[in-house]
């Protein structure tokens, strides 16, 4: 009798701010995390200083090792395989995160998967309720906006992408014109909850298309601030945080929603994906559509929307499923596009 054997897989973080590892059981049960943020210290510094967050993680990286593995009462030589973010990210943090992967897998005698962030986001959903294939994946990070059809695992099929920025970057460069601090997203959700919709600004791709479009939205934004200070007028920040928030959402909201009406026949579920998922008010207008469509919504709970390794854990599964491993020759890189990319498992 074929006996299935359960996986254990290490997973590793360090594209950005945080130094995480993980050990995920079979792609979704999380046996223990630890997430070590810089956050406070960046935020002296007005956002990521990329040397810092570098000399940082290489500090902290066999700590938070040895942290997790005391947690999950595991030694590595018990895990089946290595994962690592290989991409993309910050190049000094990627990596101290990719080199101490491969000392990992040489030294144990491990496989390595090298896995893109971008699908750590995604599969965090396995951590709520196992994906349901087709599904309608919506990603909204720091460098992504896209609505993407999954019909199985590392199957996408990209329906609509932004023509300009990204969703994220465009509330961390409104955070900066207001003179928030870092990190600027979250702080524009805090002041959008004190403030009410006063300013106008420009409904993007005001179409069919699935599309998106920020720059237009970012641009109004700073234009307004900068006409109000000159004309020697306060800027309202908590109103201008909501104007923003609810022209931003409602964008993202009207094509997610022309997309499930698109594709309603063919799709299980909506999935969202990225550091932005964590804006509260997204998730209620996604809730509320999902709701009103009679689909189903999975959105990771807050602590799996920001970086962390259990996600990197999730996604390798499938690779190391498919046997999808790199080997030492396995090279971080900074910038990657990860839906045009054939193979995820990209170690040239
Ligand atoms: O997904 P992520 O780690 O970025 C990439 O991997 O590219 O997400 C980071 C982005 C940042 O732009 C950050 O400002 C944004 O997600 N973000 C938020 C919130 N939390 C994080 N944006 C709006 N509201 C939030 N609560
Ligand atoms: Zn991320």
């Amino acid at each position: 009798m074929l006996v299935k054997k359960d996986v254990y897989i290490l997973g590793i973080e360090s594209s950005c701010d945080e130094t995480s590892i993980s050990i995920v059981k079979n792609g979704y049960e999380e046996i223990a995390t630890t997430v070590l943020t810089q956050m406070d210290t960046h935020a002296l510094y007005g956002g990521v200083v990329p040397e810092i967050a570098s000399r940082m993680h290489t500090e902290n990286i066999t700590m938070v090792l040895e942290d997790v593995l005391k947690k999950a009462n595991m030694s590595v030589d018990q895990v089946d395989a290595i994962a690592v973010t290989y991409a993309p990210g910050l190049l000094g943090g990627l990596l101290v995160g990719v080199e101490f992967a491969k000392v990992l897998s040489l030294v144990y005698d491990k496989p390595l998967i090298a896995t893109h962030h971008i699908a750590g986001h995604i599969y965090a959903n396995n951590l709520v309720d196992r994906l349901e294939f087709p599904l309608l994946a919506l990603v909204v990070s720091g460098g992504h906006t896209e609505l993407v059809k999954m019909s199985g695992d590392y199957q996408f099929e990209v329906l609509g992408t932004t023509k300009d920025d990204a969703i994220g970057e465009c509330y961390d460069k409104v955070a900066r014109v207001l003179d928030l601090p870092y990190p600027g997203g979250p702080n524009v959700e805090k002041y959008a909850l004190k403030g009410e919709h006063t300013y106008e600004l420009p409904k993007p791709m005001d179409n069919d298309s699935l599309d998106f479009s920020f720059s237009g939205l970012k641009s109004a934004v700073i234009n307004l601030s900068h006409n109000e200070i000159q004309r020697g007028h306060e800027v309202r920040k908590y109103d201008l945080a909501k104007s923003f928030q609810d022209v931003a959402v409602e964008q993202v909201v009207r094509k997610t929603k022309l997309a499930i009406d698109k594709y309603k026949d063919e799709i299980k579920e909506v999935i969202v994906a990225g550091g932005v998922s964590a804006n509260g008010y997204l998730r209620d207008e996604l809730k509320k559509l999902c709701d009103e469509e009679n689909i189903k919504l999975s959105i990771p709970p807050l602590k799996y929307c920001t970086d962390n390794a259990t996600m990197i854990a999730c996604a390798a599964y499938p690779q190391f499923l498919k046997g999808d491993f790199a080997d030492l020759s396995l090279r971080a890189q900074s910038q990657e596009y990860f839906f045009s990319s054939p193979s995820v498992n990209n170690n040239q």
